[in-house]
């Protein structure tokens, strides 16, 4: 069983089976969709999609915090490192890696990948997701900030995931009919959609999702902020 618990944007709070917690992509400061009163658990390991700051802004606090672990793309762990954080594990695209609390596998994204740190843009790497690889055998799909791509075909052969985290606000990512169209690449059996309505930008919908993958035979999850689904 994975407990999924959504803390807005594109930040994601997971419980294992090992009652481990992974925290992904974390922004909760500054953060609009953030869940209020929301008090985080002990994290075992932190996973980072790109260098944007509504996906790394808390990385180095609660990293510090909680002295997890950290996996990224080997600019962005370079980076982090360079901040005083010495549990870093860069790796990059087609490589699986063991962490110890989750085996992960880190795949293709679509969007970009600076770091803005004070009045400098750094390089940082190219963006990504995640095959999150289960203790139980099965594997869900982390897309991170994407547009879709054809190549999602070949994360349905090699992995099989059953459920993939979509974004689906729009603007600096897909909207509802690309993740659509990634959903039947993918042939996932659930949708959890993210990275909607933190912003007036943002204007993909759920609502818009779900008539989209009507009689698809793909279900919708959406969560609430601060809410939590059991898979
Ligand atoms: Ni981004
Ligand atoms: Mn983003």
């Amino acid at each position: 069983m994975l407990d999924i618990t959504w803390l807005g944007h594109g930040t994601f709070l997971l419980k294992l089976d090992s009652g481990a917690h992974v925290l992904i992509d974390p922004w909760l400061t500054g953060n609009p969709a953030s869940p209020k009163d929301f008090r985080l658990p002990k994290i075992d390991l932190m996973l980072i999609t790109h260098g944007h700051f509504d996906h790394i802004g808390d990385a180095i606090a609660l990293a510090k915090l909680n002295s997890c672990k950290i996996v990224s793309n080997f600019e962005i762990c370079t980076w982090l490192a360079s901040k005083g954080l010495e549990n870093t594990s860069g790796m990059n695209k087609g490589g699986m890696q063991d962490t110890g609390v989750l085996r992960v596998t880190m795949t293709q994204a679509l969007h970009t990948s600076s770091i803005q740190d004070g009045d400098h843009v750094i390089y940082g790497g190219e963006p990504c997701g995640y095959i999150l690889h289960l203790d139980d055998g099965r594997n869900a799909y982390f897309a991170g900030d994407t547009a879709v791509f054809s190549d999602m075909a070949l994360y349905a052969d090699l992995y099989r995931p059953l459920l993939a985290f979509l974004p689906i606000g729009d603007f600096y990512t897909m909207g509802p009919e690309q993740a659509t169209l990634a959903a039947r690449l993918l042939q996932v059996k659930t949708v959890v959609p993210m990275h909607f309505g933190t912003f007036p930008i943002l204007t993909g919908t759920v609502a818009k999702l779900s008539e989209l993958l009507e009689d698809t035979g793909v279900e919708v999850k959406a969560l609430e902020p601060g809410q939590s689904l059991q898979w």
